[in-house]
């Protein structure tokens, strides 16, 4: 295993440019084989969740190929209508391959996901909305299996759940829908970009849905698709994370080729606690300050603060004047960066789904865990801005959703080396 090895207290500045949205490519990748036809896919992330994507595919009878950013996939081959437990308990999202499975096959066999330490992670919505089109649907072995024996028949579909509306739910409902029998139309839809940009992949195929990033969408099933080429929005997770990176370091940096449009209560929550953020049409640039204040925070659901925003945003806060509360309302349980931020110095206590971030002057370098992805990122921007060394061990997770992290951050002037683990 491999650590990061980060010197802390260098400004950052200049500029870097925002990879494509992983939680865009994945579900459009798997949507790819809802057509016999070769699709031809661009700006896709150099990420280990995108290369599992693709051994699923190939497992499953595709043929593909990942170079320069480019993913070309011909479907036709395809034969299996399984993912073994190998291929989800390393990867959550591949759970997006049940509805298009479904839409393809008719029938498909997925290894339940399980929960993981953001938290349980259900997908009674998935079935839910599958069994209103007409799918039978149950569970053995821990293994979901689904059958449209009598074929796909569309439907109103209500997808809102306890926490609100869920985005693979929607992506899997939507693209069983698209080669229904008749119309649906989703309630409570989730309005995430990446699932506008899968419904806009899936309009480009030739699927018929309108209501594109509203809670209702309505979808006119066709008989089939076409293969298309098509290029994936930016990430506005990642374009967050280096803003962040900047703002904590009290540097200046500019993030490049991402969509501000689809990042507005992050922008908002950030120019709240006094940095300086100018945009574009697809740039944020910001200009960091020495004392930032402290803000309250509330994920939500999109248009609200992401979820995969937060444990990043805490790293952040950790360090401003005064004193934020954070309320997790995606994912109550997602806080495990928590305890290691206060391993570096930090002062928060947890209160269920709420953390009370007490900022500090400084921070401390230490050895610090990663538990998942971005609570991962969160730990990096606290190494950046804290006096000293820190070591982020178990970064694997980070590699999951992050293109080439250390070098774009060591391009704009942070100390990060990657090193060999003893910690397994
Ligand atoms: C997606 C994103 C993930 C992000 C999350 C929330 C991808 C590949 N991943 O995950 O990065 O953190 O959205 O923005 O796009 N829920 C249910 N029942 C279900 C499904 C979900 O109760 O059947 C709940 C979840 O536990 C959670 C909430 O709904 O509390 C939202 O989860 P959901 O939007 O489904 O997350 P994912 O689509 O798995």
């Amino acid at each position: 295993m491999e650590k990061f090895v980060i010197q802390g207290g260098k400004k950052l500045k200049g500029e870097i440019i925002t990879s494509g949205a992983k939680n865009s490519v994945l579900p459009i990748l798997a949507a790819s084989i809802m057509s016999n036809k070769k699709s031809i896919i661009h700006n896709i992330p150099v990420l280990q969740d995108v290369k599992t994507m693709v051994k699923i595919l190939e497992y499953l009878g595709a043929k593909v190929s990942f170079k320069n950013h480019t993913v070309e996939i011909d479907p036709s081959g395809i034969n299996r209508y399984d993912a073994p437990y190998e291929f989800v308990k390393t990867m959550r999202a591949s759970i997006a391959l049940l509805g298009p499975m479904v839409a393809r096959s008719g029938k498909a066999q997925f290894s339940l996901p399980g929960g993981c330490v953001i938290g349980p992670r259900p997908i009674d919505l998935h079935i839910k909305g599958l069994q209103r089109l007409g799918v039978d649907v149950k569970i053995e072995d821990g293994y979901v299996i689904a059958d449209a024996k009598k074929g796909l028949k569309g439907n109103h579909v209500f997808l809102g759940g306890t926490f609100g509306s869920s985005v693979l739910a929607t992506a899997n409902v939507m693209c069983a829908a698209v080669l229904a029998k008749g119309t649906t139309i989703i309630e409570f839809a989730a309005c995430e970009p990446e699932v506008s940009d899968l419904a806009n992949f899936l309009v480009k195929m030739g699927a018929k849905i309108t209501g594109i990033g509203s809670p209702c969408i309505t979808i006119k099933g066709v008989k089939k698709l076409d293969g298309v080429e098509y290029s994936v929005i930016p990430d506005r997770i990642e374009a967050g994370t280096f803003v962040l990176a900047g703002a904590i370091t009290g540097g200046n940096v500019c993030v490049k080729k991402c969509q501000p449009f689809h990042m507005g209560a992050f922008i908002e929550r950030i120019t709240e606690t006094g940095v300086s953020v100018e945009t574009g049409k697809n740039f944020i640039s910001i200009k960091g300050i020495r004392e930032w204040k402290s803000v309250d925070v509330v994920t939500l659901a999109y248009p609200g603060f992401p979820t995969d925003l937060q444990a990043q945003m805490m790293a952040f806060l950790s360090l401003a004047d005064g004193v934020s509360v954070i309320t997790e309302k995606v994912f109550p349980e997602r806080f495990i960066h928590a305890g290691e931020l206060n391993r570096l110095g930090a002062n928060i206590q947890l209160d269920g789904p709420r953390a009370i971030v007490r900022g500090v002057k400084k921070l401390l370098g230490a050895r610090v865990m990663a538990s998942d992805l971005r609570a991962s990122a969160a730990l990096v921007l606290a190494g950046l801005a804290a006096d000293g060394t820190t070591e982020v061990s178990r970064i694997y997770h980070l590699f999951r959703g992050y293109e080439n992290f250390d070098k774009k951050l060591n391009q704009l002037g942070a100390d990060i080396k990657k090193e060999k683990d003893t910690i397994q």
